[in-house]
């Protein structure tokens, strides 16, 4: 039984049929839409990073030695064993702190120069973490979860920018995740604020905590604002960038979805590595 390239895009976009390739994929059909969109908004996760050899939360790169990442990644974890969630934190800044940004970050990079040029409105939200697209030259940026490169002090709440590696001596060669020693670093010896010597975390949106208003409600500026909405290499599980694409189709925008294993029934659908797909359906096709 053969479909028509088409019937098979449709079926795709319904969500009830999986592409096999990339060139089901309508990258024509976006492209027009794309240059007539004045006001472009993006959601990224973890997936445009993984090119950047970051791993996703998802699946089995989502272990820290015993420990679901996840688990970690909460207040209760950190109350209950700072120093064990600040191995997981050295670790994983160091992992952020010596990646490079990727083709997908940097296609990014280039169509909001382009945007500038052309006085088109362009927003990126992230969900990730590790700086890279502020790295990458972004600039209309929101880190909607916070970033491994700021620090916050859980005493007098001063928030700013650290990125040395160690953090701090006690967690020197700490956080590797092999090796599943007990960790029991006192708290005197985990990092400190340099206003008030108060306990420092790191200035992440835990699970369980609420998003910085600010931040959200410039989101929710771009999600009401614009004519076309990117989704890229994020599960969109978590809340409550899970609600942006439905929340943008409701007004009868359009959606891409830029992801290795799609899951929305969006308008259009790129499935494959977002280094390789971002780039060609923005139209930043250099080496
Ligand atoms: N790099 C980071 O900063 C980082 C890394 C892991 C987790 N997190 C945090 O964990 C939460 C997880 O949610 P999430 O949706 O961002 O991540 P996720 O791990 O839930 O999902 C990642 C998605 O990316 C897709 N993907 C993997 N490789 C890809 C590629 N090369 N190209 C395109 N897509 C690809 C996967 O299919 C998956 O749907 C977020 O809140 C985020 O803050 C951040
Ligand atoms: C520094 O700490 C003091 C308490 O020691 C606090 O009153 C003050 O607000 C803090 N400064 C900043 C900038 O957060
Ligand atoms: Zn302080």
């Amino acid at each position: 039984m053969a479909f028509t390239k088409t019937f098979k895009s449709f079926l795709i976009n319904l969500g009830i049929m999986a592409g096999p390739s990339l060139k089901i994929s309508d990258f024509a059909g976006f492209r027009k839409v794309l240059d007539s969109a004045t006001k472009i908004a993006v959601l990224t996760g973890a997936g445009v990073s993984a090119e950047s050899g970051i791993g996703t939360f998802r699946g089995p790169a989502g272990m820290w030695r015993t420990h679901n990442a996840m688990d970690l990644a909460t207040l209760k974890a950190f109350e209950a064993n700072p120093s064990l969630v600040w191995e997981f934190y050295e670790w994983r800044r160091s992992m952020a702190f010596n990646a490079r940004p990727n083709k997908a970050h940097l296609a990014l990079v280039e169509f909001e120069n382009k945007c500038i040029k052309e006085n088109r409105v362009f927003t990126l939200m992230t969900q990730n973490v590790d700086g890279l697209h502020i790295r990458a030259g972004s600039k209309n940026v929101f880190e909607i979860h916070g970033s491994l490169r700021k620090v916050k002090c859980t005493k007098c709440k001063l928030v700013y920018e650290n990125t040395d590696v160690p953090i701090c001596e006690a967690l020197r060669g700490r956080g590797d995740p092999e090796k599943a020693t007990t960790s029991d670093i006192p708290i005197s010896d985990l990092p400190k604020c340099k206003n008030c010597s108060g306990l420092l975390r790191p200035d992440i949106v835990w699970f369980g905590e609420i998003l910085d208003d600010n931040v959200l409600s410039k989101c929710v500026k771009a999600l009401e604002a614009c004519e076309l909405f990117l989704v890229v290499g994020t599960s969109a599980i978590v809340y409550p960038a899970a609600g942006f694409a439905p929340f943008v189709q409701d007004r009868g925008v359009p959606v891409a979805e830029f992801n290795t294993d799609p899951i929305s029934a969006v308008n259009f659908v790129f499935r494959g590595p977002c280094g390789t797909t971002l780039p060609e359906a923005l139209g930043i096709d250099k080496e």
